[in-house]
């Protein structure tokens, strides 16, 4: 592992988030890349600790790749959804994190449909003064952190396998395109490749990337105002963030093309007139792709919608889709987030 000072006790969210804690974060992936490639997979890291995946919202691939994660760092894992949990007779949220917290819990992966939940029970575990530590595995639209940190991992990995850093991506242009106003991991990507100083160009209509969704970016970092781009404008210094309302100048020289599911489930009022004409004007093909660079890469969080924001043709061709590598991806670095929260505490 490399050596390095981590202070970082709970990992909420990445809007302050440092380049160096973005290098441990992808150095200390790669390492644990390479123990995945062993023949016994498994390092005894944090035998003796409990981590407790407390999903409060369906998941797949974060509640296995964290679940998978702890195993290969041999800690004792504790599983636990919603609709099969006491809270179905009436237990609180915050009550059942202290029953975890009771039975030697020492990090929380908390997943819930709200934003601010994992942030709330950080709190309550600080306020009690306990050494557990609580990593946001997705909170409503707010921030996805581990998959913000594994979207850069398979990026930078592709760049320079050996020795991912942030500092490949400066330059780089990289679209995000789709549901953006509902993403949490838009919200984590567009603070991790602003940082790295990537060109990053979000494509949405108008109703999924309302105007006010820039000054969220721009109010902390950036007293900059970040361009809405419908036609070219120069790039904000510091954190280059474009908004566009139409798809092609967000492809055209793209290096990474980053596609969002359309979160049908968190639309309240009817965004689009209809998912055909969404895929006619946002959806990505390969026919969309010439308009980027030559080698241009896709990526896409899943799940997915095939045929919506994706061409099922194009998700499965592995000349241009990531969408495997960040899967496997998720597991390196879910295992360098938990070593980096949890070493230390035995
Ligand atoms: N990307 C992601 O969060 O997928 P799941 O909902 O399956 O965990």
């Amino acid at each position: 592992m490399p050596t390095t000072t981590w202070n970082r006790h709970h990992i909420l969210s990445l809007a302050d988030f440092t380049a160096v804690e973005y290098d441990t974060v992808l150095q200390t992936a790669a390492s644990f890349q390479e123990v995945l490639s062993r023949r016994t997979k498994k390092v005894p890291t944090l035998q003796g600790q409990v981590v407790a995946n407390l999903f409060f919202e369906p998941s797949t691939r974060t509640r296995s790749s964290f679940e998978i994660a702890a195993k290969r760092l041999s800690a004792d894992t504790l599983n636990f959804a919603a609709s099969t949990s006491s809270m179905t007779k009436g237990e609180t949220i915050l009550d059942t994190a202290k029953t975890y917290l009771a039975m030697g819990t020492d990090i929380m992966v908390i997943r819930h449909r709200e934003a601010g939940v994992p942030n709330a029970i950080a709190q309550e575990m600080d306020r009690l003064g306990v050494r557990v530590s609580v990593l946001n595995a997705g909170d409503g639209q707010h921030e996805h952190p581990s998959q913000g940190l594994l979207d850069l991992f398979t990026i930078c990995t592709l760049i320079d396998p050996a020795n991912p850093r942030i500092e490949l991506l400066k330059g780089k242009k990289i679209a995000i395109v789709g549901d953006i106003l509902h993403s949490r991991v838009a919200r984590s990507n567009i603070w991790s490749l602003t940082a790295s100083g990537a060109e990053v160009h979000l494509a949405a209509p108008p109703t999924l990337l309302p105007k006010f969704f820039a000054d969220y970016f721009s109010e902390e970092t950036t007293n900059s105002p970040i361009p809405i781009a419908p036609y070219p404008q120069p790039p904000v210094p510091h954190r280059p963030l474009f908004l566009h309302w139409q798809l092609e100048p967000a492809l055209r020289d793209a290096d990474f093309v980053m596609t969002l599911r359309l979160q049908k489930e968190r639309m309240t009022t009817h965004l689009l007139p209809s998912l055909r004409e969404y895929h006619q004007l946002f959806g990505i093909t390969r026919h969309k792709l010439t308009l980027c660079q030559p080698d241009v890469k896709v990526l896409h969080p899943g799940p997915v919608n095939r045929g919506v924001e994706i061409s099922s043709d194009l998700m499965d061709d592995p000349e241009f889709s990531l969408i495997q590598s960040q899967v496997t991806s998720g597991v390196a670095v879910r295992m360098a987030l938990l070593y980096l929260i949890g070493s230390g505490k035995v």
